[in-house]
């Protein structure tokens, strides 16, 4: 399984792979790989015969406060991880390779509507990064299926609409969430926290089971309801960010009509911002 790392001896690969009669697979990600990737890494070769893994910690999409110096970055072990995994081809660019020109005047895709509110709220231009550089990294290796996780909900959402409106010739697939057996979502982001935090931070998930809990069972009062959510989080000792219900397909705020839902939530332990979130159907 080779690394490369200029656009030009990747698409030279994916050009053989492609003579060779073999379906594409992309797993874009930011590298520090856990089994949430690897999962998304093994539903590539269910579906296609090439996988190809893009590992860029993607400045774009970081706010001027936000964790882009410290991000893991963590070549050697993402190697070896996707090795065992059976994947074919890791790329592994520079920010020069993927921004020559710099990134102030560089073409920007923005999804709008969908990117607003939610991440997009708190994240000024975070979903506009996300779109610009997954945009690049489709037209780059053109893929047949690109697989991302279900845990970044708004961001699939968002990547699906992109897809869909600029009619790229690409199938985007959403993979479930991996969790800890604790219920914590697996996040690169996972690693900044202290023993104290880590303990706390399942009540994320815990929070998002009793909202669909309490909607499930009939509770139409969804602003108290989410106050409620909130209390619960600041009581463990996390700062929520935001808590949402939502319908599941469209994002719009749900109504006591939505029969499919997803409950999303943001919140701080100490320094470090988690999200998560819970499909569920409401009869
Ligand atoms: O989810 C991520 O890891 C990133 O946002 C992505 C999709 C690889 C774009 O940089």
């Amino acid at each position: 399984m080779n690394t490369l790392h200029s656009i030009a001896q990747l698409r030279a690969a994916i050009a053989r792979a492609r003579e060779d009669g073999k379906r594409i697979g992309l797993v874009p990600t930011m590298g520090n790989l856990h089994a949430g990737h690897i999962a998304l890494v093994e539903k590539a070769l269910q579906r296609t015969d090439y996988v190809v893994v893009s590992i860029f910690v993607n400045p774009l999409q970081f706010g001027p406060t936000e964790d882009l110096e410290s991000y893991p970055r963590t070549l050697a072990e993402d190697q070896s991880k996707l090795l065992d995994a059976g994947a074919h081809l890791i790329f592994a660019p520079n920010v020069a390779e993927m921004y020559p020109g710099g990134m102030e005047g560089h073409a920007r895709v923005s999804v709008p509507v969908v990117s607003e509110g939610l991440c997009g709220a708190s994240r000024p231009g975070h979903f506009e990064g996300v779109a610009t550089v997954v945009s690049k990294l489709l037209n780059i290796a053109q893929p047949d299926l690109a697989v991302f996780g279900q845990k970044d909900y708004q961001q699939l959402a968002v990547i699906r609409k992109m897809a869909y409106d600029l009619c790229l010739p690409v199938q985007i697939m959403g993979e479930p969430t991996v969790r800890a057996a604790d219920g914590l979502a697996l996040s690169s982001r996972n690693g900044y926290l202290s023993t104290e935090e880590r303990r706390i931070a399942p009540t994320l998930y815990r929070t998002l089971k009793q909202i669909a809990e309490q909607v499930q069972n009939g509770r139409h009062d969804y602003v108290k309801v989410m106050e409620e959510a909130r209390l619960a989080l600041v009581q463990a000792g996390m700062q929520p960010d935001y808590l949402d219900l939502r319908d599941a397909l469209t994002l719009q705020p749900a109504t006591p009509e939505t029969r499919e839902m997803v409950a999303l939530a943001a919140a701080f332990v100490g320094k470090t911002r988690l999200i998560d979130n819970l499909c569920f159907k409401v009869n």
